[in-house]
């Protein structure tokens, strides 16, 4: 049996699935990132940072695919502690849909619970504050960033794409066009220059906030100025083809099959997606996670993508192939997806299981083979 064959996958998710149902009680923290020894509890979480919800996001998809109520507690557990970002108004920047998307929100859908709706418009409205109607973009970071002290009011990044589906959902939940209008306002602004003529994408982009004027386009994450971190190129793919499935807009589709198509022709023949499509050769540094990330909004495109959905599907098998061969279903190791690349890693290679890979390749998966809907 192989990748592309769904028997493959159906055993991929549901040894995925047993491990953490072995480990649903052992697991203490509520936000667990990265182990060390093989443990989640053994590292401190870093509580409310922007990769809150991923933990709790993993709770509500298990429940989804195997109903058993010992997730659907721990999905609550979590989910409750998260919506206390918002009371205590800590680490609230554009993250906020990475952080309430795959949780209150799908808590909502799940269970109907009106307070995590509440909570979930809260941050909705936070996101939308952050929107500069000069530039047209969508504010990232706030002060307190180290690399870009008194420019954070410009700032953009292109993982930013994915908070948008927040606005979407908002807006359908509060009959109000203007969540959509921010969110594509951001959108045409990330198109116009984030994207590159080779369909590769920037990390940041800094505006000035007064006039959105744009004044530079810096490494970030990237492996150097002008380089193509491949996480960046597929929070691109993920976000445009969801901004796609949330508004029908044909440039969407057509940006998040430019960024696909740059990111498989880079792919080569690998099966892990390199750090940065620009590292240079002699260095083997490699990403699961971006391949996660990459393999679920390859899967959401190619729903629309008709005469290039063959090139999509070859590429999301040889990275759930790769995600497979970097498994750990053992549980001595409590995180599944092992060698993923965190910021701080890009010039260095440090290799770690990282909370957000589990969650993606959990989720491309799902929406591979158990008819999931995202949001
Ligand atoms: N959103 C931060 C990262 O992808 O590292």
């Amino acid at each position: 049996m192989s990748c592309g064959q769904k028997e493959w996958e159906q055993q991929f998710l549901k040894k995925i699935y047993e491990k953490r149902l072995k480990t649903v009680d052992s697991v203490k923290s509520l936000y667990p990132y990265t182990t060390k020894n093989g443990r989640y509890d053994a590292v401190s979480p870093a509580r409310f940072n922007w990769t809150c919800g991923f933990w709790g996001g993993i709770q509500w998809l298990l429940y989804e695919y195997g109903k058993d109520e010992r997730f659907l507690q721990r999905a609550k557990v979590c989910t409750d502690d998260v919506a206390k970002a918002l009371s205590e108004f800590l680490a609230l920047s554009h993250d906020l849909g990475f952080q309430f998307l795959p949780t209150t929100v799908k808590g909502y859908a799940m269970t109907g619970n009106e307070r995590y709706k509440t909570v979930s418009l809260y941050a909705a409205n936070l996101l939308a504050g952050r929107f500069n109607p000069n530039g047209r973009f969508i504010r990232a970071w706030d002060e307190g960033n180290g690399a870009y002290q008194g420019l954070t009011s410009g700032l953009a990044i292109i993982d930013c794409m994915m908070n948008l589906p927040l606005l979407y959902w908002a807006g359908r939940e509060m009959e109000d066009t203007r969540f959509a209008q921010i969110a594509n306002a951001h959108a045409d602004t990330v198109i116009k220059e984030f994207v590159r003529k080779d369909g590769s994408v920037n990390h940041i982009v800094i505006f000035n906030p007064e006039t959105g004027e744009v004044i530079d386009k810096p490494q970030g994450q990237g492996y150097a100025k002008g380089s193509s971190w491949t996480r960046g190129q597929a929070w691109a793919i993920y976000g445009f083809a969801d901004a796609y499935k949330n508004t029908g807009k044909k440039e969407y589709l057509d940006t998040a099959l430019k960024v696909a198509k740059y990111f498989i022709g880079e792919m080569e023949e690998r099966l892990i997606p390199p750090i940065d499509f620009k590292q240079p050769p002699e260095v083997d540094y490699c990403d699961t996670t971006a391949g996660a990330i990459a393999a679920a909004g390859m899967t959401i495109l190619k729903e629309y993508a008709e005469s290039d959905a063959e090139i999509l599907e070859k590429m999301i098998c040889r990275l759930l192939e790769g995600a497979y061969r970097n498994c750990s279903f053992d549980t001595e190791e409590d995180s599944v997806l092992q060698n993923g690349s965190e910021m701080y890693h890009t010039k260095t290679g440090i290799k770690m299981p990282i909370i957000y890979g589990d969650y993606y390749l959990i989720e491309a998966l799902m929406l591979r083979n158990s008819g999931l809907s995202i949001i």
